[in-house]
């Protein structure tokens, strides 16, 4: 029996963000820009306050500049588009995050649709959307972004692999795909209607699960030596403990990979790490500065 190689997303972030803090020295003693990131958290959803307090660690421990503003639950929809406002026009912000979900009395697409799409570090601006579709330069949503990266460390050039993606989310499956068509993967998404979901992941030579579904891909729907991105994060009850799991069945799923990466410690600290990057990508654009190599798509 073969065993995957294990994608180490904690140590690729940690490099990731060392790469960062890197170029925000430079951009400091060269240029005297100090890059800054706001966060905006609605309400006390205790996962996006965890989110929150990481992010904002992790973009002092970079050198960068982190602004953080926690609004009410209850916060007026045009008090928070008026905030929306004042971080567009601040210099001093290059990039802006709105931690979802949102309060349900608030529209999250009139909200995000709201930021300058120069500062949505997010990459969920319909502007950003359409770059990225388009093959433009674009702000490209943190969590795929991860994901071809890793792919890109582990495999050189992904031209002319099968890839099949499973979900179709705006913040993972959607842009996932079109990265992954930006490298000349051959690509299709799947889903939970999707028929023979089993046919179709058995094709794939980089399969990315991203469907919040504990557990729902088993290994005998991975080709052998195929590359597995596992982006679920879904907490499970096993043996009276809680215990994080992916969308992929790991244990079964180790043992026909090429290449798998394992939750916790995949692709989750990559995302608060591309977060840092996008922000660097925004300063320097806004800046016209030269972009940090290898940190964009
Ligand atoms: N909530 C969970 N993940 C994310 C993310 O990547 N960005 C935002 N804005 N909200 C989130």
């Amino acid at each position: 029996m073969t065993t995957a190689k294990i994608i180490d997303g904690k140590a690729f972030a940690a490099k990731v963000r060392a790469r960062v803090a890197g170029h925000v020295a430079r951009l400091k003693e060269e240029h005297g820009i100090t890059p800054g990131l706001a966060v905006v958290l609605v309400g006390e959803d205790p996962a996006s306050q965890v989110y929150v307090r990481n992010k904002g660690k992790q973009t002092a421990e970079a050198g960068m500049a982190s602004f953080e503003h926690k609004l009410d639950a209850e916060t007026p929809e045009a008090d928070l588009m008026a905030l929306i406002a004042r971080l567009n026009a601040d210099p001093a912000v290059h990039g802006i995050l709105v931690q979802l979900p949102l309060p349900g009395h608030l529209d999250a697409d009139l909200v995000i649709n709201a930021i300058d799409p120069a500062k949505d570090v997010d990459g969920f601006h319909i502007s950003n959307v359409g770059l990225l579709g388009t093959g433009q330069k674009a702000m490209v949503p943190c969590t795929p972004l991860g994901c071809l990266m890793m792919l890109r460390d582990h495999h050189g050039a992904l031209s002319g692999m099968e890839a099949v993606v499973v979900g179709r989310s705006n913040i993972v499956g959607k842009p996932m795909a079109q990265l992954l068509l930006g490298d000349s993967c051959t690509v299709t998404i799947a889903h939970s209607r999707t028929r023979d979901l089993a046919e179709v992941c058995r094709r794939a030579d980089i399969l990315v699960a991203a469907v919040g579904r504990p557990e729902m891909i088993p290994g005998d729907w991975v080709k052998p030596g195929a590359t597995v991105i596992d982006v679920g994060i879904n907490r499970v009850e096993r043996d009276g403990k809680t215990k994080l799991v992916g969308d992929v069945d790991f244990d079964s799923a180790v043992a026909v990979a090429g290449a798998i990466t394992p939750v916790p410690g995949g692709v989750g600290p990559m995302t608060i790490a591309c977060l840092l990057a996008n922000t660097v990508t925004a300063c320097c654009r806004a800046h016209g500065l030269a972009e940090p190599e290898g940190l964009t798509a």
